[in-house]
Order: structure tokens, then sequence, then C-alpha cells
């Protein structure tokens, strides 16, 4: 029988380089807790208590505030925690929230719970990638002129590939009109380390921003931190949400975990961005050589203004369009022959995140093995010509599921009267579960919305495919429907 934990073992002593989160990279060296046993402890005397902090915990959190620039809270269950609490807190029962489509399903969780409606602005398509660009300014201010119901926007910036959004304009935008705008920046926890990185949505004004510090800092796994600025946020309605959705037992190596994440930031972080920023320079000016394989941060430029607005160095979109490799076969490639574990394969692109802790080396062995690759694509097609699938990974061309609009709310389709279906014969029934194509982990199909050909193509295309479907039943060959709308 395999055991986890020997398992792990197995995993730290290979010489496997983890181009993938957490963000701390298992570089041990900053690190000194290693006895986790010896530190598990409650909330006993002297250790404070996470839910009404007054002591220790309290003067982490007034750290990570010093740090970050915004009233920080501290999260023990992820950026979902955080994403939870803060729709929670902005909008009542029933209100209406103006989303990007491509949120996380923990926003879309959050509508679903608090009952909202949600009118949704679709970002662009970077279609060479085919992944989703930033949402635009233009299209937020649209919906905010159209529905004046609106109570808060949330948006995800950076995405999980790394595309940042006007993030300013939106906030002015939405601050003009008294509402709150709540940034997913589950991916950008760096961004405030170096102003080569994007702006951070906490110095561009946002009134909530959510962090997963493991995503991209040294931090451990499940480690976020919550910040909230400006008197649009009912502070105690956030501590009430806080304290509902996140564990009454928060683990102390968690919390410790965090600490440590700022000790490093503080004594270190400068010198860290320094050498990530002279290893990346080298590592794109590779990049820009490879004839046939394309990595998005080495050709932001070329998408600036025109789809994206920003974009995060650390993470690489490997693009194989026009070649005659495909994702997932790079992605296998890479582990198998170079020993390099990529965070994800699409139809046509891996992604690898790069963090400040990344070695000297693991930036040397990508740039290695990409150029050795490409150099065997040299029969390929290509190049810059070269357009991604209209399906890429996990959940890339939104536009042509734009027209479906929702029939229902996403309260008011979970809590119908269901039935599943068969996903051949599904189309114009009205979705009962979210349908989350993973990774990202950006629902294909949202309770409510309506099942269409393209829809039914792509989930058909991603089961062929073998990709990871979340909200399929027996054995993803059927889906789930409303019966009859039983919500009054
Ligand atoms: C864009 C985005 N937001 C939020 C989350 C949730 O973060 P966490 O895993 O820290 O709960 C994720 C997770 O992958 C994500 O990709």
């Amino acid at each position: 029988m395999e055991h986890l934990y020997e398992k792990l073992i197995q995993n730290q002593l290979s010489d496997m380089y983890p181009y993938h989160m957490p963000g701390h990279k298992r570089n041990m060296e900053n690190f000194p807790m290693a006895e986790y046993y010896g530190i598990d402890i409650t909330e006993i005397d002297g250790f404070d208590n996470l839910h009404h902090p007054e002591g220790i915990l309290k003067s982490i959190m007034q750290r990570a505030a010093q740090l970050f620039g915004a009233e920080t809270y501290l999260l023990v269950n992820g950026s979902t925690g955080g994403i939870l609490s803060a729709v929670s807190a902005v909008l009542r029962r029933g209100d209406t929230l103006l989303m990007a489509r491509n949120c996380h399903k923990s926003a879309w969780h959050a509508a679903y719970l608090r009952a909202c409606k949600i009118r949704c602005v679709y970002p662009a398509c970077l279609e060479h990638y085919g992944i989703c660009g930033a949402v635009s300014a233009e299209d937020m201010e649209r919906c905010l002129r159209l529905y004046p119901e609106i109570r808060a926007v949330l948006l995800t910036s950076p995405t999980y590939d790394g595309v940042v959004s006007d993030v300013a304009r939106i906030v002015g935008l939405a601050h003009d009109r008294g509402i709150p705008v709540i940034v997913d920046e589950a991916h950008g926890a760096h961004f405030s380390l170096d102003a080569r990185f994007p702006e951070s949505a906490v110095d561009l004004g946002a009134d909530l921003v959510i962090h997963s510090i493991h995503k991209t800092l040294p931090a451990l796994t499940q480690t976020a931190v919550l910040h909230v600025q400006g008197n649009l946020v009912d502070r105690d309605r956030l501590r009430r949400f806080l304290g509902i959705y996140q564990t009454s037992s928060p683990s102390y190596i968690l919390l410790a975990g965090i600490e440590q994440c700022l000790a490093v930031l503080e004594e270190k972080g400068t010198a860290l961005c320094e050498t990530f920023f002279r290893r990346n320079a080298v590592f794109e000016k590779r990049m820009m050589q490879l004839q046939h394989l394309h990595i998005l941060s080495a050709e932001t430029e070329r998408f600036r203004g025109n789809g994206l607005f920003d974009f995060d160095t650390g993470k690489k979109i490997i693009s194989t369009a026009g070649t005659q490799l495909r994702g997932n076969t790079l992605y296998d490639l890479l582990r198998s022959r170079y020993g390099l574990q990529m965070e994800m394969a699409g139809q046509t692109y891996v992604t690898a995140i790069m963090t400040i802790m990344d070695s000297e080396a693991g930036f040397t062995r990508l740039a290695d093995a990409l150029g050795e690759i490409d150099g065997m694509l040299a029969g390929s097609v290509s190049v810059l010509q070269g357009k991604a699938h209209d399906f890429v990974g996990g959940f890339a061309t939104l536009a042509d599921l734009q027209a479906e609009t929702a029939a229902y709310t996403v309260y008011e389709a979970i809590e119908s009267e269901q039935e599943t279906a068969c996903l051949e014969e599904c189309q114009g029934r009205t979705a009962g579960e979210w349908i989350t194509v993973y990774p990202p982990g950006i629902p294909l199909i949202v309770p409510g919305e309506i099942f269409t050909e393209t829809v039914i193509g792509k989930l058909l295309y991603c089961r062929e495919q073998g990709f990871t479907i979340e909200g399929m039943r027996d054995d993803n060959r059927k889906v789930c429907v409303v019966r009859k709308e039983i919500y009054a």
C-alpha cells in the first residue's frame, strides 16, 4: 500500500524541479520549522486567537499590513475563505454583483451562498495562447451604466495565467458610483515586492484584495491574506464572515508559516527580487531566441493593449501553437526527460510558475530543456501566426459563451428540483451544477446558465482528452440540470 507521507518524502528527495505552487519551491534554506508535531497546538494561553486577535497574531497582522500597505487579515484556508468573506461582507442577500466571468469557483460559490444576482463581464481572449485576456474597463463601465442595481464589482487580476487587467480604471469607475471593488489577486501576492512586477490592486485602491501567499510567496499551502481599505467595507461584517468561513481551529503551523514568510520578505525581499529579475532577464533572452515555442512573459509587449493590460513576469505560458506538439506532450516530455514538473498543461501550452524562491539551476534547467525541445521541432509549421485551438486547457475562449444568458440565478438553479441528463442530450437545459475543467478551476458553465452546442462541444472535447472535469456525474457522462424551479 502506498503511504502519502513516504510519497511526499520520495518527491522531496527526487531530482524533480517544481515549476508549480507552492511559491516556496520546497527551498528549505529560509525555514527552520521542521518539527511539525512539536509545535502543533490549539489556542492555549499566550497564543492569541485568530478570530479575536489581541496578542502575537495581531502583531503578525500588523506586520503584514505594513508590508502590503492595507489592513490585513490572516487566512488559513486559502484565498477561498477570503473571497467568500469579501463577497459576503459587501453584499446582502439578493444583491447584484458585477463579476468577471473567468472568476475562480470560490467567487461563484460566494454568489451562491449570498443568493446574488450576477452580471458578467467577459474577458478578451489571447488567441495565440488560447487563454483569457484582461477584462476591459469599457465593458465594466457599460455594465455599471446599464445596471444601476450593481452593489459590488469582483474581478480576478492577475488570472491563473498571469494576465492583469486595468484595476486602477475599474476601481475609479466603481468608486465614482460609491461601489466597492474586490480583486481576487490570489496569484499576485508578490506584486507589491518590486516595481518591476505589475502594480498591486492594494496600491491601486481596491477595497478588498485577496492574496494566496502560498501560490507565489515563500509560504505554506493554504496560507493567504485578505486586505481591506477605504470606507466602503463594513469591518464588522467582514470579521463576522471571516469567523463563519474560517475554521475555529486554525493551524498554528500555518500561522507561523505566514510569520516566517513575512520575515523572509522583510529581511531578504529586495535581494530576492533583484536575483529573480537578473535570472529572469537571462531566461527571457533565451526564450526570445526560440523558433517554435513561445513564452508569453517574454512577449508581453506584443499583446499589451490588445487583450492584455499587463502580465506577471512570474508566469511562463509556454505555447506549442503552430507546432506538432500538444501541450500535454510537452508537459510529459519536460517531466519524464528533464525532471521538470510544470504547473499545468493545456491543449497547446504548459504553464510554469517562477517565484523569487527559484534557484539559478531552476531557471537554467527550464531554459536548456525548452531550447533543446525547440531544436527538435525544426520541421514545424509555426510560428507567430500559429493560433491555439478554440478551447485550450481549462477555459479559454469565453467570448463564444457570451450569448448564454443565465435563466436563473446560481442560487435558484441549485435550490431547484434537479435531474441528470446525458451530456449529448442536454442542449437548451439549465445547468444545476458548476462544471469546471481543472486546472484552473474556472467554471465552464455555472448553475442557471443554458447548455448550448458550444458548451456541450467543449465538454465532449475535454472528456475525450481526459482533462479533469469536476461537476459531472456517472463517469462524466451526465450533467445535472434544473427539472423544476421551486425557489420562490
Ligand atoms: C484565481 C484564483 N482565485 C482563488 C483561488 C483559490 O485560492 P486558494 O487555493 O488559496 O483557496 C484560486 C486557486 O487556484 C485561483 O486560481
